[in-house]
C-alpha cells in the first residue's frame, strides 16, 4: 500500500506514521510522499529527516480546486492508494475527495462528532466535558465527519488547559492512527470482510 500523508505544520502524527511503516508495525506499505502547504511546516524537516519525498503545494490565490487538483495529481503520479490526512488544516475540495473514494483518512483531536473544527481541545474545555480524545475517520466532504474508523477516550482533568489537554491527547494519537491503518490492512487482507467497509477491496 503506498501512503501519501498531507500535513500543515508540527507533523508529529506523520512522523509516527511513517515510523510505523519503517519498523513493520503497519506492514507491506510505504510512504511515498509528503505535502505540506505550508513551506515552513515543521514536519518537512520531520520527512526529509526520514527519507521521505516532501512537496510544498500552497494555495496561493488559486481557488480551492485548482489548489487541490495539484496535490490530487502529484498523489496519483506516485501511485498513492491511501491519503492520510495529519494535521492538515485544510477542508478537501468535493473533486479531491471523489478522486479518492474511501481512501482518505484524518485524525481529529476529539471524539467525533463532539468538536469538530479548530481548537477542539478547548472546545471541550469551554463545554465542560469531562472526557474528550481523538478519532480516526474517513474522510468526506464535510469538516471533521465521515464513517469512524477508531476512537480513543481521554479524561479532561480539572484544572486542565487547552495545551495540557492537547499534549495528553497527541500522546493517544499517535498510536490510534497507526491502529488505524493497521485495521484498514488487515481488512483489506481479509477476504471475508465485510462490504459495509468500502475501502477494504479497494486498499
Ligand atoms: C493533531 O492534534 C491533529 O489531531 C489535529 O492537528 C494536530 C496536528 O498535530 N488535527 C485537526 O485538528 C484536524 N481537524 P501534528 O502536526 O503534530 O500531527
Amino acid at each position: 500500500m503506498k501512503i501519501g500523508i498531507l500535513i500543515s505544520g508540527r507533523g508529529s502524527n506523520m512522523a509516527a506514521l511513517v515510523d510505523a511503516v519503517r519498523n513493520g508495525e503497519i506492514p507491506d506499505s510505504e510512504v511515498a510522499v509528503v505535502i505540506s502547504d505550508k513551506p515552513d511546516a515543521a514536519g518537512l524537516v520531520k520527512a526529509a529527516a526520514r527519507g521521505v519525498e516532501t512537496i510544498v503545494n500552497e494555495r496561493r490565490g488559486r481557488t480551492r480546486q485548482e489548489h487541490d487538483a495539484e496535490t490530487v495529481a502529484e498523489l496519483k503520479k506516485r501511485g498513492v492508494d491511501l491519503v492520510c490526512l495529519a494535521g492538515y488544516m485544510r477542508l478537501l475540495s468535493p473533486s479531491f475527495v471523489q478522486a479518492f473514494p474511501n481512501k482518505i483518512i484524518n485524525i481529529h483531536p476529539s471524539l467525533l462528532p463532539a468538536f469538530p473544527g479548530l481548537d477542539a481541545q478547548r472546545q471541550a474545555i469551554e463545554a465542560g466535558a469531562q472526557a474528550s480524545g481523538c478519532t480516526v475517520h474517513f474522510v468526506d466532504e464535510l469538516l471533521d465527519h465521515g464513517e469512524i474508523i477508531l476512537q480513543k477516550e481521554v479524561a479532561v482533568l480539572d484544572g486542565d488547559t487547552p495545551e495540557t489537554l492537547s499534549a495528553r491527547i497527541l500522546e493517544q494519537e499517535h498510536g490510534l492512527y497507526v491502529a488505524a491503518i493497521k485495521k484498514l490492512v488487515a481488512q483489506c487482507s481479509d477476504s471475508t470482510a465485510k462490504p459495509r467497509m468500502p475501502v477494504a477491496p479497494q486498499l
